[in-house]
């Protein structure tokens, strides 16, 4: 079982987009933890319009978290997302997570924003017994964009971040495969579903190096 906890305390960054694509990517389970509840009533879309629909379970309480762990199979994946906000269960996730993706943009607000997840990070380290750091994952970079200082200087900076490799561009094409309840993978766009698959390679690797760190 591999948990892939998707987080930021900054609401809008792209955490549902990212875990819905993550859950296409990986055949995974979603568990999802905003009470918006954005990604179930999107698998509710995906049944109306006749798509298939993934696995997610809503889930309100520590509690549920737990029971829902248990009840996981060895060799599944569960992709959480989480709400733009703190409280107890995002925590737990986080607490429990193989690898936590935190999508963030290149503004001078993550300058803030950032921070105040990097607090949260270092509470949730002191009440576990085991260092926790966060994948950044840049998002929405405009087309061209190569030049990524703002976060790259945070990344450096924090102990609690690592920045990933992979980049998510800004593209239309999220959003209308979003709103039709698809997945990339449902789309014919090479560019996006590459930087997809190259968003799941890269989580295996870091959950297979972090298993290695620990033996
Ligand atoms: N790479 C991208 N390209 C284009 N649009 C994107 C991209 N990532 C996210 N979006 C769009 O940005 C908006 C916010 O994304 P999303 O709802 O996934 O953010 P969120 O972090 O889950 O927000 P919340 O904190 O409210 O749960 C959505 O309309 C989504 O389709
Ligand atoms: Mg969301």
């Amino acid at each position: 079982m591999a948990i892939i906890t998707v987080a930021h305390t900054k609401g809008g960054v792209g955490k549902s987009m990212i875990s819905w694509n993550l859950a296409g990517a990986f055949n995974g389970t979603i568990l999802d933890l905003d009470f918006q509840r954005t990604l179930t009533r999107n698998n509710e879309l995906r049944k109306q319009f006749g798509l298939k629909p993934f696995k997610v379970l809503e889930i309100s309480s520590p509690d549920e978290f737990l029971s829902a762990m248990k009840k996981a199979s060895l060799s599944e994946y569960i992709i959480v997302d989480t709400g733009g906000f703190d409280d107890n269960l995002v925590r737990l996730a986080i607490a429990y997570a193989n690898i936590i993706i935190t999508p963030a943009f290149e503004n001078n607000s993550e300058l803030f924003g950032l921070q105040t997840f990097a607090d949260i990070l270092n509470e949730i380290q002191q009440q576990i017994n085991h260092e926790i750091s966060s994948c950044v994952l840049i998002n929405r970079a405009y087309h061209n964009a190569t030049n990524f200082e703002v976060i790259k200087s945070i990344c450096n900076s924090s102990p609690k971040f690592r920045l990933m490799n992979t980049i998510i561009r800004d593209r239309s094409i999220y959003r209308k495969t979003f709103n039709a309840a698809q997945t990339i993978y449902e789309s014919t766009n090479f560019q996006a579903k590459s930087e997809i698959n190259s968003l799941k390679k890269e989580i295996e690797q870091r959950i297979v190096n972090a298993i290695k760190e620990c033996i």
